[in-house]
C-alpha cells in the first residue's frame, strides 16, 4: 500500500531531516522539496561518504527515487545548477528523474545584496541567501519564475521591472552597488538547461504520482520555529515550515498525507539570532556543540546549543498533527552525567528542568531499542509521555545505519 510521508523539523532547523528523509527513501517513489531554498543545508553520510545538499530534495542518493522542488520554494539557479554538477559527477543521474515546478520563483543576485545589505542592520543573522527578499516579490505578485524562461523577451521584460525596483532600493535605501540587467539577464539564459530539462507543471505530476499509488515523501526544511506565522518572528525564514506548507508548496490537499513525522534533537541548537530560552552559555554547552560537531551546514556557522524544551516540543508537535516523533543525536549526550530538560515555564518565562540522570555509555551506532541503556529509554519515554507521541525513529550517529526503528 501507498503511504505518502511528511518529515519536518520541530525546532530551529538542522534537526536531521537530511539523514532521515534518506533513511527512509528506500521505500519511497518520489521525494519533493515543498518550501525554503539553499538557505537550507541537508547533511546524509552513506559507508563513510559525506554529502550535504541544499535544493536537491535528499532522496536523490537513491538511484530509482523521483526528486521534485516544489513551486513552494524559492530557487537559485546557479546554486542548484552547481549542486546537480556536483552530485552528477559522483555519478548521480539526474535524467527522467529529478523535476523542478515551473512556477518555482526565482532569486535574482539582487535579491542577495539587499538580503545582506538589509542583515546588516536588522541582525536576524540570516543566510544571506536572498530567501526573505525573494518571498516578498512573491507575495509581492512581482517575481520572475522559472516558467518565464520559455519566452525571453517577456523574461527580459519582467526582469527589468524587478531589476530596476531592487536597483532603486539598493541605491536609495541601502546605499550599495546597482546591477547590471542586460548581465542577471545572461546568467540566467545562462541556466537555460535546467529549465529545458528539469522544469515541469509539478502540481500534475504529483497528482499523477498520487493517483498512480506512488509512496511519496515530503522533505521539510528549516524547522517549525522558524515558521514565518508561527515561529519565533521576526527571527524567522520567510516561508511556511509547518505542516501546512505542503498543501501550498506542492499543490495538494492535506488528506494526501498519511503520516507525519516530526524530527526534534535529543537537545535544541539553534543558528542565527533570536529568543532560546534553554541556551546553555556553561561546559555543558560548549560539550553539546563539540560532540555534536554544531557548525551549520550551510554557512559553516557555530550552532547556539541548549537543552531540550518540551514544553516548545508539544507545541510544536500539535501544530504540525505529528504522529510520530523522530528524535536525532541521542548520542551527543553520552557523556553527560545528568540531563536536564524543560518543562515549564516560570511567569518570568524562564525554563524549569527536570534533572535526570545520564547513562554515559556509548549508544553511538545503536540500531536496536532494546540495547539502549536503561537511563537512555527512561530519556525517551520521558519526552514521548510529555509530548503524548511515539518517538519511531530514533537517531544514534550520522551515518544512514545508524537509526533505531521501532
Ligand atoms: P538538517 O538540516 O535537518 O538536514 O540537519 P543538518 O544536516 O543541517 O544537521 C544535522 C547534523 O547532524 C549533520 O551533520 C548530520 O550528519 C548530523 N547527524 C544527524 N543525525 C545524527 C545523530 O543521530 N548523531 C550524530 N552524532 N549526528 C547526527
Ligand atoms: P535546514 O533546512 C537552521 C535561519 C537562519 C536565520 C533565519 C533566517 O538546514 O534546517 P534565511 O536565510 O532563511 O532568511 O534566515 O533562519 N535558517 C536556518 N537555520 N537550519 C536551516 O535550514 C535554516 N535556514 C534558515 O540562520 O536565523
Ligand atoms: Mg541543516
Amino acid at each position: 500500500m501507498s503511504e505518502n510521508i511528511l518529515i519536518l523539523g520541530l525546532q530551529w532547523g538542522d534537526e536531521g531531516k537530511g539523514k532521515i528523509v534518506d533513511f527512509l527513501s528506500e521505500k519511497i517513489n518520489a521525494v519533493c522539496r515543498f518550501q525554503g531554498g539553499h538557505n537550507a543545508g541537508h547533511t546524509i553520510k552513506v559507508n563513510g561518504k559525506q554529502t550535504v545538499l541544499h535544493l536537491v530534495p535528499s532522496g536523490i542518493l537513491h538511484e530509482n527515487i523521483n526528486c521534485l522542488i516544489g513551486n513552494g520554494v524559492v530557487l537559485a539557479l546557479d546554486a542548484l545548477d552547481k549542486e546537480i554538477n556536483d552530485l552528477k559527477a559522483v555519478g548521480i543521474n539526474f535524467d527522467n528523474r529529478f523535476f523542478i515546478s515551473s512556477n518555482c520563483p526565482l532569486i535574482l543576485p539582487t535579491h542577495i545584496s539587499i538580503d545582506k545589505a538589509r542583515d546588516k542592520d536588522e541582525s536576524i543573522g540570516t543566510t544571506g541567501r536572498g530567501i526573505g527578499p525573494a518571498y516578498e516579490d512573491k507575495v509581492g505578485r512581482r517575481s520572475v519564475k522559472l516558467d518565464d524562461l520559455a519566452d525571453e523577451q517577456k523574461l527580459r521584460e519582467k526582469l527589468n521591472t524587478q531589476v530596476n525596483y531592487h536597483n532603486k532600493l539598493l541605491k536609495n535605501i541601502y546605499k550599495r552597488d546597482t546591477h547590471d540587467v542586460e548581465k542577471i539577464f545572461d546568467a540566467i539564459l545562462n541556466y537555460k538547461h535546467l529549465f529545458d530539462n528539469y522544469c515541469v507543471d509539478s502540481q500534475s505530476l504529483v497528482n499523477n504520482w498520487i493517483t498512480d499509488s506512488k509512496s511519496i515523501l515530503f522533505e521539510g526544511a528549516q524547522g517549525s520555529l522558524l515558521d514565518i506565522d508561527h515561529g519565533t518572528y521576526p527571527y524567522v525564514t520567510s516561508s511556511n515550515t509547518t505542516a501546512g506548507g505542503v498543501s501550498t508548496g506542492l499543490g495538494i490537499g492535506p488528506k494526501y498525507i498519511d503520516k507525519i513525522i516530526g524530527i526534534s534533537k535529543a537537545y535544541t541548537t539553534r543558528v542565527g539570532e533570536g529568543p532560546f530560552l534553554t541556551e546553555l552559555f556553561d561546559q555543558d554547552g560548549e560539550h553539546l556543540a563539540r560532540k555534536g560537531n554544531e557548525f551549520g551546514a550551510t554557512t559553516g556557522r557555530p550552532r547556539r546549543c541548549g537543552w531540550l524544551d518540551l514544553v516548545s516540543l508539544k507545541k510544536t508537535v500539535f501544530m504540525n498533527s505529528v504522529t510520530d516523533l523522530c528524535i536525532t543525536k541521542l548520542d551527543v549526550l553520552d557523556e553527560l552525567k545528568e540531563i536536564k530538560i524543560c518543562v515549564q515555564y516560570n511567569n518570568l518565562g524562564e525554563p524549569i528542568y527536570q534533572t535526570m540522570k545520564g547513562w554515559q555509555s556509548i549508544t553511538e551506532g545503536i540500531s536496536n531499542y532494546e540495547m539502549l541503556p536503561q537511563n537512555a529509554k527512561k530519556y525517551i519515554e520521558f519526552i514521548e509521555k510529555f509530548i503524548e507521541c511515539k518517538a519511531t525513529t530514533i537517531s544514534t550517529g550520522p551515518s544512514r545505519d545508524q537509526t533505531i526503528h521501532r
